[in-house]
């Protein structure tokens, strides 16, 4: 069965629903950066190996990234998930994994980079908000899109609850994504985002021309 491997830094709310799935793949381990991250547990409770590469252990992001990278690659996956993993990843990192590294992101892209997407929203007054699936590149949370979902802005919103209707809909976006991929539908051409076959259910408000 093909092999994906997950990498978590907190809570690990988007892992589980991974793992929920019942995905057409393998989890071969859940890899965090800290030895804390709540995902860890809710792994190595499932049998599935939960590995920690500190970042604090290495004095700078080439060695970090070497060390990470050779820890996934151990597990020779056919896609990696980042799934609230919060560090940068060098240019290296990130071309080695080319086309099999993925990221959600808690905004429509290319709105709200970054963090506090939330109450970032909020501040800028927008009425619709939600979550995108992307290839990982250098840019940070810019490569390409794959598939986007939205939800509603409500009156008297907060970051919190707000967060909150996001999250439900991200739980829904990445297994979906992750299964076109490990169904061998999706894949990343050049700078494209090439999906075959049938289309997405319609609350999917994006996705790729098909071949
Ligand atoms: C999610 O909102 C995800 O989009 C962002 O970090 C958060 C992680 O939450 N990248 P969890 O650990 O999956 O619960």
């Amino acid at each position: 069965m093909t092999a994906y491997v997950i990498l978590v830094s907190g809570r690990g709310s988007n892992m589980q629903a991974l793992l929920d799935a019942a995905l057409p793949g393998r989890c071969a381990a859940v890899i965090s950066n800290r030895a804390g991250a709540g995902g860890l547990a809710i792994a190595a409770a499932r049998g599935i190996p939960a590995v920690v590469v500190d970042h604090r252990d290495y004095p700078d992001r080439e060695t970090f990234d070497a060390a990470l990278a050779a820890e996934i690659e151990r597990h020779a996956p056919a896609l990696v998930l980042l799934a609230g993993f919060m560090r940068i990843l060098g240019t290296g990192f990130v071309e080695r994994f080319a086309g099999r590294l993925l990221n959600i992101h808690p905004s429509l892209l290319p709105a709200f980079r970054g963090v506090d997407t939330h109450a970032r929203a909020l501040a800028a007054g927008v009425r619709i908000h939600g979550c995108s699936v992307h290839f990982v590149t250098a840019a940070l949370d810019g490569g390409p899109l794959i598939a986007q979902a939205a939800v509603p802005v409500l009156v008297g919103d907060d970051a919190a609850s707000l967060g909150v209707r996001v999250l439900a809909a991200e739980h829904r976006l990445y297994p979906q994504v992750a299964r076109w991929f490990l169904e061998g539908r999706l894949r990343l051409d050049g700078e494209h985002v090439k999906l075959r076959g049938e289309r997405p259910p319609a609350d999917t408000l994006f996705v790729p021309p098909l071949d």
